[in-house]
Formats: C-alpha cells, sequence, structure tokens
C-alpha cells in the first residue's frame, strides 16, 4: 500500500490492523535474543510460560504461528461454522457443526454477553478488550500475542483445548520459531493487560470524540477500533498516510474500522482528516462510546447463513481485507 501511494512504509499511520497501541517496543526485546536464530525451535518453556499467565494447565496449550494457524489446525480438524455473519475471515463456513465466534466480535467490537454460547472461542482481542487473558469459559480457546504485542510479524498464537493434541499433531513441526519463542517469556514481562484495556478504553473514548466533532457516525463497544459510517474514508485517508479498513469484505459497505491509536497517532489522524478531502460527513452522530446510530446499528447478527456470501467475498489478495 505504501508502494502503491509513493510512500516510506515506516511513515504510514496503519490503523487498518488492531493492534495494541500500548505494547512495548518488540523490537528492542527481539534484539536480545537473535542468537536464537542459529537454533531450531523448542516449544516448552514457552508454552509453561504462558499457560502459568492463563492460569491454564500446560497439557492443555499449544503454542502457534499466529492466531490464524490455530484456526487453520482447528478448522481442519472439526470444520463448523460462524455464530452469525459478518465474522472473522479465516474462520470455517460450513453448513453445520461447532460454533465459532469471536470475541470481542470483529468487526463489531461487542464483547458476548454471559448466556452466549460457541464452541470454538476466537479471543483474539479478548486481552485488550476486558484487561483478562481469557474468559477461562470451556470449549476451544484461540488467541493472538501479535494482537495483544502488536508484532503481526512476529507470528505468536495460541489454542487452549482439553483434547489439544488433536489439533496439535496437524502442526508442522518447528512452526513457531525460535525467536518468538525466546521473547516470549520478556514479553510476557512487559505484558499489563488490565492497565492496556484500562488505555485503550481511555483511547476509544478520545477517537471517538475527534470523529464526532468533525460530524462521522462512529459506532464503538469492547474492542480496539471503531466502525465509522462514511463511504470513502479510506480513499480520503490514504493519501495523507493513515490506512483504516474498509469493511465492504464483511458486507459492511461504507463503513471503515478504524484501529485506536495512542496519542500522537490520534495526533496524525485528526491532521489527516483536516487535510482530506471527505466525503459529506452531514450524518447523525451517535455514540458515546456504546451506544449506536440513529435508525440502527451499523452491524446487525444474521444468521451465518443469510449473509454467507458477502462474508465469504473478502479479497484473499489484499492482507487488510482479512484482518
Ligand atoms: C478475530 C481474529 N482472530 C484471529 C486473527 C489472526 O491473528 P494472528 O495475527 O495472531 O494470526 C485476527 C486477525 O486480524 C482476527 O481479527
Amino acid at each position: 500500500m505504501a508502494r502503491a501511494l509513493g510512500l516510506d512504509p515506516g511513515s504510514l499511520l496503519d490503523l487498518s490492523q488492531n493492534l495494541n497501541p500500548f505494547a512495548p517496543d518488540v523490537g528492542a526485546l527481539a534484539a536480545r535474543h537473535l542468537g536464537e536464530l542459529r537454533r531450531y525451535p523448542d516449544p516448552a518453556a514457552g508454552t509453561r510460560l504462558l499457560a502459568e499467565a492463563l492460569a491454564v494447565n500446560p497439557d492443555r496449550l499449544v503454542l502457534t504461528n499466529g492466531a490464524a494457524e490455530a484456526i487453520s489446525l482447528v478448522a481442519a480438524e472439526i470444520g463448523g461454522q460462524a455464530w452469525a455473519e459478518p465474522e472473522f475471515g479465516l474462520h470455517p463456513r460450513g453448513d453445520a457443526g461447532p460454533v465459532w465466534r469471536s470475541d470481542p466480535h470483529n468487526p463489531s467490537g461487542r464483547l458476548a454477553g454471559s448466556d452466549e454460547v460457541a464452541d470454538v472461542w476466537d479471543e483474539a482481542f479478548y486481552a485488550l478488550a476486558t484487561g483478562r487473558w481469557t474468559a477461562g469459559r470451556g470449549g476451544i480457546v484461540i488467541g493472538s500475542l501479535t494482537k495483544t504485542f502488536a508484532c503481526p510479524g512476529l507470528r505468536l498464537g495460541y489454542l487452549v483445548a482439553d483434547d489439544v493434541e488433536r489439533f496439535a499433531c496437524r502442526q508442522p513441526q518447528w512452526s513457531v520459531g525460535s525467536l518468538p519463542l525466546a521473547l516470549l517469556a520478556d514479553l510476557l514481562e512487559h505484558a499489563d493487560p488490565a492497565g492496556w484495556a484500562t488505555a485503550i478504553a481511555a483511547a476509544r473514548r478520545d477517537l471517538v470524540a475527534l470523529l464526532e466533532a468533525r460530524g462521522f457516525a462512529v459506532e464503538a463497544a469492547d474492542a480496539p477500533w471503531v466502525l465509522v459510517e462514511t463511504p470513502g474514508l479510506r480513499e480520503a485517508l490514504a493519501p495523507h498516510g493513515v490506512l483504516v479498513r474498509d469493511c465492504a469484505s464483511f458486507g459492511l459497505d461504507g463503513i471503515a474500522r478504524v484501529a485506536v491509536p495512542d496519542a500522537g497517532g490520534l495526533e496524525r489522524l485528526a491532521a489527516a482528516l483536516d487535510q482530506a478531502a471527505l466525503p459529506d460527513t452531514d450524518a447523525p452522530t451517535s455514540c458515546n462510546g456504546t451506544a449506536s446510530m440513529e435508525g440502527g446499528p451499523m452491524w446487525q447478527a444474521s444468521s451465518s447463513k443469510e449473509n454467507q456470501s458477502s462474508a465469504s467475498s473478502a479479497d484473499p489478495a489484499t492482507e487488510a481485507s482479512r484482518v
């Protein structure tokens, strides 16, 4: 994307991916472990450490090459269906079988109610939304340390299940590299899920205020992002070095998903909005952090079958259309 715009990739503010804006500097932490690159990986110590953080038995946990690999292992073994559409694009879209659900839900950002059920819980953003590593529900749980620690290039995720070996035996040998495994102890030492969730909630309020002050209709829930109803927002901001996620591939035309930035990112977003040739934003505003738009929310759950075609129409060639 940066190349297409003639911009330096390092200069982009990428709000199309929902990464922890308050994560430690993973590059600096990783630099201490470069010697590991000469060794084959052994996940035993990292598995024990993460299991301890999550308060689960290490025999129930497998480290994976991002949550994406965990999803792929479980989908290959048991298949399944989305609890509703739209839902995260990598979840299986069968006609029956185990029910998959992201919590908080991507794209609406809403946390599941205590009465809601699923067989596979994708908790990729759970820690950032709640301040707790996991809801500790039964069933199969998938997590993403690449979201929690803002390091999607590192590829670190996990899978928790009673019969985890059933899925683990599908995993290629040495799937998680030595560098992420060595780094895991440092990452966990710097982890502050409760502090991050509090900071993200405050930054989300600031983001909503900034957008509403400029006349945008915003829907915010529990996740480290908000939805904004403005067709063409992605195209208008991109030339100014700010990327947001167009939700058309979720079946939500005219809606953009904007990740919660830190204070510096918010300033950059404000400047980009002020310079951009924006579509008319004279729409009714609605959100005070939890409310929804006049005329109904931007996102409504529909049965997974009803909306399957729009959810599966994600452009597989674009990374931004998948996350
Ligand atoms: C709900 C959900 N689950 C899983 C993933 C994949 O995470 P990872 O980068 O750890 O593979 C994403 C990525 O956007 C996501 O949105």
